[in-house]
């Protein structure tokens, strides 16, 4: 039975993940998000698939609903096979992005900093809070939900900041991860999703979820560890840095 653990499942890209992976034999899901007292569709998802979809409550930026969470999950279970860090936010989405973290004059470093928090620092200390668990894992790989407004080599203007910043962070952080879990054979790699239909990406995204989640569960599967410490897009093609 192949165990994942998605970060942020209680809608858009994660729900969805969460879904499609319940297409898959022989795989269960923890199901992790903020408030799952509030996650209607995540929990109706769950109640039709008791036995392989386990929501949890995870704030990835939360120490101790971190700590809460490894403990559930390791008196379950020994071993992790995959870990999506999914969770991610842009305030004000991709239509009405908040100026604080994006419009230079108005810019606020509080602002600025949950964004990076959430973004980029979360996923480094969600994978060292169930390295051990991935360890144990059978072709054991660490997703990190990246975008490739991160990406340097394709910004060609003006930058709104703090999103695409703190992209491009947690790719240097996928790359650091990589090279640390290499000799324990566990797979890290960032992934553009593609630019989706979401609360996040709004009306004018090019794909909805239909289109993008099958072709990226197949990139994810694909993977192998030559493909460790590389930065994808949705449909298998390299995303340059
Ligand atoms: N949609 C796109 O076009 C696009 C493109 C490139 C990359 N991405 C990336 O894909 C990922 C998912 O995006 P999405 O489009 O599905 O966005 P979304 O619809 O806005 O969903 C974001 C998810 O992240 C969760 N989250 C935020 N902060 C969290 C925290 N502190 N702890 C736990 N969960 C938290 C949210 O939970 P709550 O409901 O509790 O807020 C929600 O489940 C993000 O990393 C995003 O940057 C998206």
């Amino acid at each position: 039975m192949r165990r994942i653990l998605i970060t942020g499942s209680n809608r858009g890209i994660g729900l969805a993940l969460v879904k499609h992976y319940l297409t898959h034999d022989n795989t269960t899901i923890i199901a992790t998000c903020r408030n799952p007292d509030q996650a209607d569709d995540l929990s109706t998802v769950a109640i039709h698939h008791p036995d392989r979809v386990t929501v949890l409550q995870l704030d990835v930026i939360d120490p101790q609903s971190i700590a809460d969470a490894v403990k559930t999950i390791s008196e379950r279970i020994d071993r992790l096979d995959m870990l999506i860090n999914n969770a991610g936010i842009l305030p004000g989405g991709v239509d009405n992005r908040d100026p604080k973290i994006s419009a230079f004059g108005q810019l606020d470093p509080d602002a600025m900093l949950q964004v990076f928090k959430v973004n980029t620092i979360s996923p480094v200390i969600i994978t060292q809070s169930f390295a051990d668990l991935l360890r144990n894992g059978q072709d054991a790989r660490v997703i990190n939900v990246s975008s490739d407004a991160g990406s340097i080599t394709l910004r060609d203007k003006g930058c709104d900041y703090s999103y695409p910043s703190s992209k491009t962070g947690l790719n240097m952080m996928s790359r650091c991860l990589a090279g640390d879990l290499r000799d324990d054979n566990i797979i890290v790699v960032s992934l553009h999703p593609g630019f989706i239909k979401t609360d996040m990406g709004g009306v004018n995204a090019h794909l909805t979820l239909d289109q993008a989640i099958p072709q990226m569960v197949e990139t994810i599967d694909n993977l192998t560890m030559n493909n460790s410490g590389q930065f994808f897009n949705w449909d298998g093609k390299i995303v340059p840095w």
